[in-house]
């Protein structure tokens, strides 16, 4: 259906595998949009064995005849995403504006933004949120201050000399008195370095306005998010978020949507929660089912390589992601980890001091909260290519349709390992 528009959110903590559910779908959509975040994102998508990374460029990447569009809402670092492009290409993709097209009112992540988040991060009497220490945060800051370089200033000089002079002035400052970092770039330093990266990206640089109303006039966008709904700067578990929106609101303000329309918003949720950072989350495991479900998942962050902390799937976290990010349908992911672990949990409400709630509420103090856990049976059998879902094995087949019960919402997808091919389509 031409014109059709489609969003994939996190719906957890994310890592949910984004990056897998978006590179399955690609190949029926004309364009795929990065609206929010930066390289703190790590999508992974795994091709006939040949596993790839991806930071900052879309997931499909990988499709042919697919537009890729880096939108004005990411946050960009101009190396890492040289790196990317030289990374694609030694893989012998074609990386051309034919594919991909870089908004240039996208956010510039510079060496002072991501001396300021490690600063920050080292410091002793900080509140460390445990970040990627890619310069998120302090890039949106600058953003939202109104004093951020932009893409386009990397093909502008002049542009670029004034706002790095501003920029100087104050974060200098900050990295030598106050967090005693030795080494700052000068102003003269940073912008030979951005002046080279610029040539490099200059041309793909082009507005995604006219493109994407282009796109949508024969054809289908996939918008795909970074991270997960409760990272989000609003509606996440503040202070340990992101720094941008990462529920459905984020796709409307960090791309141009053409007609304003978005029809389906498809929630990647793993079948249990991880999580990697600072920040309590209320289904946590810390035992021996915790570490098992962390070694079978192989749950180690794709872009620094931490050890994600993993529990149990939380329905009431869920049910939250569902009503803000306005899910239509979920497609559940790593199903395969829980097979054959023995048996299982979820949470089904929380306790908060004293009240019970069936969701998560704003505002909640995560580590307050009291999980209500449900016991289910084991998953056992085997999931293979091209089941529908009533030839699941019944416990499988059982514990979808308990989370479809208990958020109304259908399953659509079901991966059941990290390759492209396993994943089914009901
Ligand atoms: P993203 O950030 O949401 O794209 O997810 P990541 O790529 O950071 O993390 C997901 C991890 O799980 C990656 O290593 C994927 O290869 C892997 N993965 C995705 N789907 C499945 C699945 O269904 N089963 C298994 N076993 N692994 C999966
Ligand atoms: P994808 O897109 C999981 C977490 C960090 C930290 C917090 C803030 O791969 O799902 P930041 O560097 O953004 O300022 O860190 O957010 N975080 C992620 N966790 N998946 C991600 O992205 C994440 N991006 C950021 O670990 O807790
Ligand atoms: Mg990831």
């Amino acid at each position: 259906m031409a014109g059709q528009t489609c969003v994939v959110v996190g719906s957890q903590w994310g890592d949910e595998g984004k990056g897998k559910v978006v590179d399955y779908l690609a190949s029926d959509f004309q364009a795929v949009v990065r609206y929010q975040g930066g390289n703190n994102a790590g999508h992974t998508v795994i091709i006939n064995g040949e596993k790839s990374v991806l930071h900052l460029i879309p997931s499909g990447i990988f499709s042919p005849n697919c537009l890729n569009v880096i939108a004005h809402g990411v946050v960009i670092e101009p190396e890492a995403l040289v790196k990317e492009i030289e990374m694609l290409q030694s893989k012998n993709l074609s990386i051309t504006p034919r594919n991909l097209i870089i908004s240039p009112a996208a956010t510039v992540i510079t060496s002072y933004a991501k001396l300021m988040d490690l600063a920050r991060e080292n410091t002793a009497d900080a509140q460390k949120i445990g970040t990627t220490g890619k310069g998120i945060g302090p890039s949106y800051e600058d953003k939202v201050a109104r004093r951020a370089i932009k893409i386009s200033d990397l093909i502008n000089a002049n542009t670029l000399k004034q706002k790095l002079e501003f920029l100087w002035k104050e974060r200098a400052f900050l990295l030598f008195q106050l967090y005693g970092v030795k080494n700052v770039p000068r102003v003269e330093e940073e912008m030979t370095r951005l002046i080279d990266l610029g040539k490099k990206l200059q041309p793909f640089i082009q507005e995604e306005i006219e493109m994407l109303d282009a796109v949508a006039s024969k054809g289908k966008i996939l918008f795909e998010g970074a991270q997960g709904v409760m990272l989000d700067i609003d509606f996440g578990t503040y202070p340990f978020v992101t720094s941008s929106n990462t529920t459905l609101g984020g796709v409307y303000t960090g791309s141009y949507v053409p007609g304003l329309k978005i029809d389906r918003v498809i929630g990647i949720t793993k079948a249990y929660t991880t999580r990697v950072g600072e920040g309590a989350f209320p289904s946590e495991l810390n035992n021996e089912t915790g570490d098992l479900i962390q070694k079978n998942g192989q749950e180690f962050g794709a872009t620094t390589g931490r050890k994600r902390r993993c529990g149990w799937l939380d329905l009431a976290q869920l049910k939250y992601a569902v009503k803000v990010s306005g899910l239509t349908e979920l497609a559940l992911t790593k199903v395969d980890v829980l097979m054959n672990l023995g048996s299982l949990a979820v949470v089904k409400a929380y306790k908060y001091h004293g009240q019970v709630y069936d969701r998560y509420r704003l505002g909640m103090n995560v580590a307050e909260i009291e999980p209500i856990l449900e016991s289910l049976p084991p998953l056992e059998g085997v999931i293979e290519e091209s089941m529908k879902k009533n030839d699941l094995p019944v416990s499988v087949a059982n514990y979808i349709a308990r989370i479809e019960k208990e958020l109304n919402i259908p399953v659509q997808f079901l991966a059941y390992g990290p390759q492209r091919h396993q994943t089914l389509k009901f």
